[in-house]
């Protein structure tokens, strides 16, 4: 079914000027990028955010990078969008990311791994209305 998720291109891609590369890959695994902002994240939004992961270790650090540079935010729409973004994402970790995905082909570490994607379809309603509101989405 046609789905929407929620995307971010995280501060280690965009300072290498890799929000075009990422994208292509976007597009090219057929998702359509139906909302798109540049926008550097307060820590507030930040902790927010990722508030689900307040208790772990990373956390300051997690929050530290994501308000370390621009981000892009987006969202994305196709079949089954949650699912084939993550896909298209490979593995938190690109150690062990497959061939071709996005976390393999540019991100640097675990924490520096380039791109967010919701992991269900109720976080990526509530990520979605924390960064957009509906005019701003246009399928
Ligand atoms: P993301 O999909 O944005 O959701 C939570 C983020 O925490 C995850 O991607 C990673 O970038 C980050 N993360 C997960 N594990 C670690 C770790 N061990 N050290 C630092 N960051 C981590």
């Amino acid at each position: 079914a046609l789905q929407r998720t929620f995307s971010i291109i995280k501060p280690d891609a965009t300072e290498r000027n890799l929000t075009g590369a990422v994208n292509a890959v976007i597009e090219g695994a057929g998702l359509r990028i139906v909302a798109q902002k540049r926008i550097h994240m307060t820590r507030q939004q930040a902790e927010t955010f990722y508030a689900v992961h307040k208790e772990r270790p990373f956390f300051g650090e997690l929050v530290d990078f994501m308000t370390s540079g621009p981000v892009v935010v987006q969202v994305l729409e196709g079949d089954n969008a949650i699912a084939r973004y993550r896909e298209v994402m490979g593995a938190t970790n690109p150690a062990n990311a497959a061939e071709g995905t996005i976390r393999k082909l540019f991100a640097k570490s675990v924490g520096e791994n380039s791109v967010h994607g919701s992991d269900a379809p109720e976080t990526a309603a509530i990520e979605i209305a924390q960064f957009f509101s509906g005019n701003e989405i246009v399928g």
